[in-house]
């Protein structure tokens, strides 16, 4: 197939990437395909806080480095996934109640994991799912204990991390204009914006159904009202993987000028997390779809 990131790339945006882990990178034919398809990865799991530091303090950096060691040796960019989301989340996180602490805890986090690939990430999904499906901050160790100040607090010791990333607030279910998460989204990055804190982009996963796809366009249309730099596709898939939906999406962000990438969530179906559901664009023989294909078409 041809490459899908080089076709998206020619029609003006940054990238087209794949998540993806060192075990995946170790077997199957995902490297083969990455290295000739995608331009872009993101670690499914290896970097998150529950995978480098289930311990306080002890650190297990193996599969994020060999994931980072790998994009770099084959010009792939880097996506970071994720410094605060409350899944995923040692428990020693869970546990924490005084706020004082907790905001020294996500400084240090946020320091000590993007400084280690500081300038090798170009984007990082600083936030993840912060927010509940009515628009408002979901109930979290993080808005319990700091309300939204943890936000800011975030944010601002990832600039000072990584003054050149670009930094995201990354969701699911931002899929159709006018939902009320969409809302809330645009409503509270517009807010925080406002009072300096340093957001570049929204990310919006994309983990939808068939038929959804027509809609993504407007609901990109929305996310970009806010006053961000950039928004991105960041973990697609799409349920029996219809080309209709799939080209849509591509569409969408092809017609969202803010629109700079998309991410697939995995290369084939045989390792993606909706098992039964045939997301992908190669299926678990590692061959590409029809929809791939006319991905390629459309660009
Ligand atoms: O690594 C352990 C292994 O040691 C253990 O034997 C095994 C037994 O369950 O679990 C392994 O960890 C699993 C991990 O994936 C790595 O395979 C976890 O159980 C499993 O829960 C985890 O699932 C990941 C999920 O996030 C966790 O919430 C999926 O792979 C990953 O695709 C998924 O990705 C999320 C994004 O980060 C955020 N948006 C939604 C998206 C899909 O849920």
């Amino acid at each position: 197939a041809a490459s899908i990131h080089d076709a998206f790339v020619a029609a003006g945006k940054e990238f087209f990437g794949v998540a993806t882990d060192q075990g995946l990178l170790e077997r199957g034919s995902n490297a083969a395909i990455i290295e000739a398809n995608f331009g872009q990865v993101t670690g499914e799991n290896s970097m998150k806080w529950g995978s480098l530091e289930a311990t306080r303090g002890s650190y297990n950096w193996g599969p994020a480095d060999f994931l980072a060691e790998w994009a770099t040796s084959n010009g792939k960019l880097i996506r970071g996934h994720t410094l605060i989301w409350h899944s995923q989340l040692p428990t020693w996180v869970e546990g924490i109640t005084d706020p004082a602490e907790l905001t020294e805890v996500i400084q240090t986090h946020v320091a000590t994991v993007m400084g280690r690939y500081a300038g090798q990430v170009a984007h990082w999904d600083v936030l993840n799912e912060i927010l509940a499906e009515d628009g408002t901050l979901r109930d979290s160790v993080f808005s319990r204990v700091l309300g939204e100040e943890f936000v800011a607090i975030a944010f601002n010791a990832a600039r000072e991390a990584d003054p050149n990333a670009k930094l995201y607030i990354n969701d699911y279910n931002l899929d159709r204009a006018g939902y009320a998460k969409v809302n809330g989204m645009v409503e509270l990055v517009t807010k925080w914006k406002n009072a300096g804190v340093p957001i570049d982009g929204i990310g919006t996963q994309t983990h939808i159904s068939g038929g959804m796809g027509a809609g993504v366009q407007a609901a990109l249309e929305q996310l970009a009202s806010a006053p961000v730099d950039e928004i991105a596709i960041t973990e697609l898939d799409i349920a029996q993987a219809p080309s209709a939906d799939y080209t849509a999406v591509v569409e969408g962000c092809l017609s969202v000028a803010k629109c700079v990438a998309i991410t697939v969530w995995g290369v084939s179906d045989a390792d993606s997390w909706r098992q039964g559901e045939n997301p992908l664009l190669f299926d678990g023989s590692f061959q590409p779809k029809q929809a791939y294909s006319d991905i390629v078409g459309t660009l």
